[in-house]
């Protein structure tokens, strides 16, 4: 058995769980930082590591265009290639290839693309995307779905719903390694259509469950919405991981509805354009504000940066273009982020993350987070 899950603990429907996986344990609720392109960007290993980083996703699309997944097999896999010996998730591919690649065709067989990268036209299937992962070696791979935007006709979900269930029969099948794969729900804001998918997903037995199409742009309430549906559908003992949501409001009112794993580029992509996330909401350092402000970026925060830089010195790098602002804020983002879910996990261990969802609402009510 390629992972185990195990339920330590609940309050109200949020879980406090580990998930064993090949290359080590994971606490959960988890955040998981992306690493697209096979780095967490700008961040090394040991970095991550030292921040509290306990798994990392990676992208097959990008993976599978530049280097190759070949070259990444010869180099003894993903872990070896980049040098994390943790636990890595893959993301099949599904969701780049409907957002990412400039032209798309959906056939019997899969969906036809052109790269982002060059144009040249490739086929992804249920079963090669199955095998890329195996070749990349991820410790999690996700089934090749088809996430519809927001908004879409009901008519288009219907279709997205029926072509993921078809193609997570056709992975289940395809699989020859031991690799844990997990099924993914689509359904877009249907509450009839996401008990189909969940209920169609569930029968066919995966050792986990993603919930997809979420955080495409419909209102945060709605997606909480669908996770009201869909989540008490998913089988209680199994983990469940909601793709792409990051926020830390959002990340608290998912665990409160009993999901354990998130990924979001939020940390990453915000530092790099000069963002900050702080207990009040997000800060831009590149504001005029802050040339002078000689505090640190969030009082009391226990970061690296904010235990050594004064706010005016990262407002001079991020408006100079330095690549230490950049990295200092990416730092402080990964750091707010993993130390939340590392209080999410204590508060669930004490029963009361009622009370750390009822102070974060206080505190950033009305502020985007
Ligand atoms: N990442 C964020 N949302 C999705 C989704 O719906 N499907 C996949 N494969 N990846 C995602
Ligand atoms: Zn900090």
């Amino acid at each position: 058995m390629a992972l185990r899950f195990e339920i330590l603990k609940q309050d109200g429907a949020a879980r406090l769980g580990r998930l064993y996986t090949p290359h080590g344990v994971v606490d959960t609720p988890v955040f998981m930082p992306v690493g697209t392109q096979g780095t967490v960007k700008a961040m090394t290993p040991e970095e991550l590591r030292a921040l509290g980083a306990q798994m990392i996703l990676a992208n097959t699309y990008h993976l599978y265009l530049r280097p190759g997944t070949e070259i990444i097999r010869e180099a003894g896999g993903l872990h070896r290639f980049m040098h994390w010996d943790g636990p890595i998730l893959t993301d099949s591919g599904g969701y780049q290839v409907f957002s990412l690649a400039p032209l798309r065709r959906l056939t019997a067989e899969g969906v036809i693309f052109r790269s982002h990268l060059d144009g040249s036209e490739h086929l992804f299937t249920p079963e090669k995307v199955v095998a890329l992962q195996e070749a990349l070696g991820s410790d999690i791979a996700m089934v090749l779905d088809e996430c519809p935007p927001y908004p879409a006709s009901r008519e288009e979900v219907t279709a997205a719903v029926a072509r993921t269930t078809a193609w997570a029969e056709r992975s289940l099948a395809a699989q020859s390694a031991a690799q844990a794969l997990f099924g993914i729900v689509q359904g877009g804001v249907y509450r009839d259509l996401r008990e189909q998918s969940a209920r169609e997903l569930v029968a066919l037995d995966f050792p986990g469950y993603a919930i997809g199409g979420l955080s495409v742009g419909e209102p945060k309430e709605l997606m909480y919405q669908v996770l009201d549906w869909t989540v008490p559908l998913l089988p209680p003992e199994k983990p469940r991981y909601l793709m792409g949501v990051g926020h830390p409001d959002d990340i608290i009112e998912a665990v409160a509805r009993g999901v354990d794993m998130f990924d979001c580029v939020l940390p990453t992509r915000l530092g790099r354009h000069g963002g900050a996330l702080t207990p009040f909401g997000r800060l831009n350092i590149r504001n005029a504000c802050y040339a002078r402000d000689f505090g640190p970026l969030v009082p009391g925060c226990d970061c690296y940066a904010c235990q050594n830089y004064s706010r005016a010195y990262l407002h001079h790098l991020v408006r100079a273009g330095e690549i230490l602002g950049l990295r200092l804020l990416t730092t402080h983002n990964l750091h707010f982020l993993l130390k939340l879910t590392a209080e999410i996990r204590a508060a669930i261990a004490r029963g009361e993350l009622g009370l750390l969802r009822a102070r974060w609402r206080e505190r950033c009510g009305g502020n985007r987070t």
